[in-house]
């Protein structure tokens, strides 16, 4: 089938659907992204990922493309026009089209609006979650600006490039010694007391909205929550490390750089969460 792409207020099929060459966000990556996910038709966490994205359109005072309310009406088009039941939904914004020149183009350019939708295989990610995944480490060289979620992902795509060639599914990013996060999904461990540690939320990471999500979970099931920052060490001795991300929920690690983690199978904390994370999610 056709998929339908939607772009500055036109729905066509994705094979014709293009950008101007001087696109800020081609140029200069000046555009902010969401991905968020459809499961039985219904949008998972899509108030907060609407709100991360008013965030980033704020912090980098960019106008948004349309109020909110009509992105609603358009991100369900996309879907419904792509007849998709279970979806993974991208949605891009930049800063529009101008001859190429450093500073804000003039004032009254029209941002750029992006959406395309894809099938998400829910069952594909429960069965990964069953085994778990592994992950490498890679030093964090990107941005100080990383909470803003721009389109500007080089050393994200490098780094988990460079998970694939060595058979890892993600890569945790390392700065100073500490796991800020990873190439697309935030990072935590389980330490021995049982509490669910994470990268407070800085410059330094992107403050997921699955992660958010997941620590309303942890509070639910009465599972204590530490924002922190935590060692590549430490997560090589934890009972438990996990990832969180729109598109992986909560993913179980096995193993970082070859080192085994708990058992090297899914570790029971992450497998508690991941359910309850979809059981809410579901529920809208
Ligand atoms: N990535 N950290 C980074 C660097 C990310 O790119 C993402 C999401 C996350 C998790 O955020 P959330 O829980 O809101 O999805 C953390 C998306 C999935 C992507 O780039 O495809």
């Amino acid at each position: 089938m056709t998929r339908i792409a939607y772009v500055n207020g036109q729905y066509v099929p994705q094979s014709a659907a293009t950008v101007h060459i001087e696109d800020r966000g081609y140029q200069f990556a000046d555009g902010v992204y969401e991905v968020c996910i459809v499961v039985n038709g219904r949008y998972w966490d899509m108030e907060g990922h609407l709100a991360r994205l008013q965030r980033s359109l704020n912090e980098l005072q960019m106008a948004a493309p349309m109020d909110i309310e009509a992105l609603k009406v358009v991100m369900g088009e996309v879907v419904r026009r792509n007849r998709l039941k279970n979806a993974l939904v991208y949605m891009q914004v930049t800063r529009g089209v101008a001859p190429r020149n450093h500073p804000f183009p003039p004032e009254g350019t029209r941002p750029s609006l992006v959406i395309t939708a894809r099938r998400f295989d829910l069952d594909q990610s429960d069965a990964k979650a069953k085994t778990g995944v592994s992950v490498i480490s890679q030093p964090d060289i990107r941005w100080g600006r990383v909470d803003i979620k721009t389109v500007g992902l080089l050393p994200n795509a490098l780094a988990k490039q460079a998970a694939a060639e060595a058979g890892a599914a993600e890569a945790l990013l390392v700065r100073d010694g500490v796991v800020t996060e990873c190439s697309s999904s935030n990072a935590w461990i389980v330490d021995e007391t049982g509490a669910i540690v994470t990268h407070p939320k800085t410059n330094r990471i992107l403050g997921g909205i699955t992660r958010q999500t997941a620590i309303a979970c942890a509070e639910e099931l009465q599972i204590k929550v530490i924002e922190r920052p935590f060692t590549l060490e430490e997560a090589k001795a934890a009972p438990e490390v996990f990832i969180t991300s729109a598109t992986s929920f909560v993913m179980p690690v096995i193993s970082v750089d070859g080192v085994r983690i708990g058992s090297g199978k899914p570790g029971p904390v992450a497998m508690r969460l991941r359910e309850a994370y979809k059981a809410r999610a579901a529920r809208g």
